[in-house]
């Protein structure tokens, strides 16, 4: 029997995937990561990169079905809040048709899923929402997501759920809000931030080593993974403060001004992660940390 542990990542060149990837390859693990309009800047010997759009059901289910991995991450999915409300269809075919393809060709192989999924579940009106509290989202995305999370919960796998809450830091293709407001300030621009929208802001390094350790242990059920709650506000003017930027750039708003937004957003979708504090060892929570992690990631690609 062989003891090497495959790993096979969706989203591989995402904001959380491509740092997945980076950690799970510095635990030595085998890594197969899937990308599909952005690479994956990294290579390594245990690495194998697949260019592979989920929708393709059949290449989908033949690779799982042919690399036999141990666990699959699928942290893949259609991210754009609005883009989702837009084009229902294409978010239902990369958020429920692949994940429902992942599900059937893990069974097979008996591979462990970890799903990565979302605050967004939450309709908002409470916050720091508990793994056993009900889901109700108010937006399409947040559907798709908790649709996804169902074709895990019921299907016959071992499995973990893990909820994440605005997911920040660098790496991946598109910017976070973390580094749109460390930018513009640095700029000497202002930005607006609200102070009525509630997250969990979640850095993706401390992220991806708490789901390293969820491979390592592979708990069964939903496990919250995710920062302190805080208004997007505050979180702008902590990033600010991290970084050394002028705190008074950051002006408040409120959701009634974000006209553009097409999707609803909760108002408070923070989560409480008091689960996922006692069982694993990674300072996911600790906001110090995180800012300190993000300050030298943005500074060191700043300067790259
Ligand atoms: N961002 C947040 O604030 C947040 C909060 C809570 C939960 N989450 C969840 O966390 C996970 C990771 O989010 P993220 O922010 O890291 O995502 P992201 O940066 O938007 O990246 C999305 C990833 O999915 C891949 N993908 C999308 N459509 C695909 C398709 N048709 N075929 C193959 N790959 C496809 C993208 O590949 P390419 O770029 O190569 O096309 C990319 O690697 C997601 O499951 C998301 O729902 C995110």
């Amino acid at each position: 029997m062989s003891l090497i542990v495959k790993i096979l990542v969706t989203g591989g060149s995402g904001l959380l995937g491509s740092k997945l990837v980076e950690e799970l390859l510095s635990r030595n693990y085998e890594v197969i990561a899937l990308y599909n309009r952005n690479p994956i800047p990294v290579d390594h010997e245990k690495l194998v990169k697949v260019r592979l759009d989920i929708v393709d059901k059949t290449s989908l289910e033949d690779l799982i079905l042919k690399t036999r991995p141990n666990v699959i991450i699928h942290s893949a999915a259609y991210t754009d809040v609005d883009g989702c409300e837009r084009n229902k269809t294409y978010a239902w075919r990369v958020n429920v048709e692949a994940t429902r393809s992942i599900v059937r060709a893990a069974r097979v192989v008996k591979s462990h899923l970890i799903y990565v999924s979302t605050d967004y579940v939450f309709n908002g009106e409470k916050g720091l929402y508990g793994e056993n509290d009900t889901p109700n989202p108010v937006n399409y995305y947040g559907l798709t997501k908790l649709v996804g999370e169902e074709l895990v919960r019921t299907s016959d796998l071992l499995y973990t759920i893990v909820r994440p809450s605005a997911i920040y830091g660098v790496g991946g293709s598109k910017k976070s809000f973390a580094e749109y407001v460390a930018e513009k300030l640095s700029r000497g621009e202002k930005i607006r931030a609200l102070v009525d929208q509630y997250v969990s802001p979640t850095h993706n390094t401390l992220l991806a080593m708490a789901v390293a350790e969820i491979v390592e242990m592979r708990p069964m059920g939903v496990l919250h993974v995710a920062g302190e709650r805080m208004n997007r506000y505050q979180f702008a003017t902590k990033i600010a403060e991290a970084l050394g930027l002028p705190v008074e750039l950051v002006e408040k708003a409120s959701i009634k001004d974000m006209k553009h937004w097409i999707a609803k957003r909760p108002r408070d979708s923070s989560l409480d992660t008091s689960k996922a504090k006692s069982l694993l060892k990674t300072k996911f929570y600790d906001t110090k940390l995180a800012l300190e992690l993000f300050k030298q990631e943005w500074l060191g690609a700043k300067n790259r």
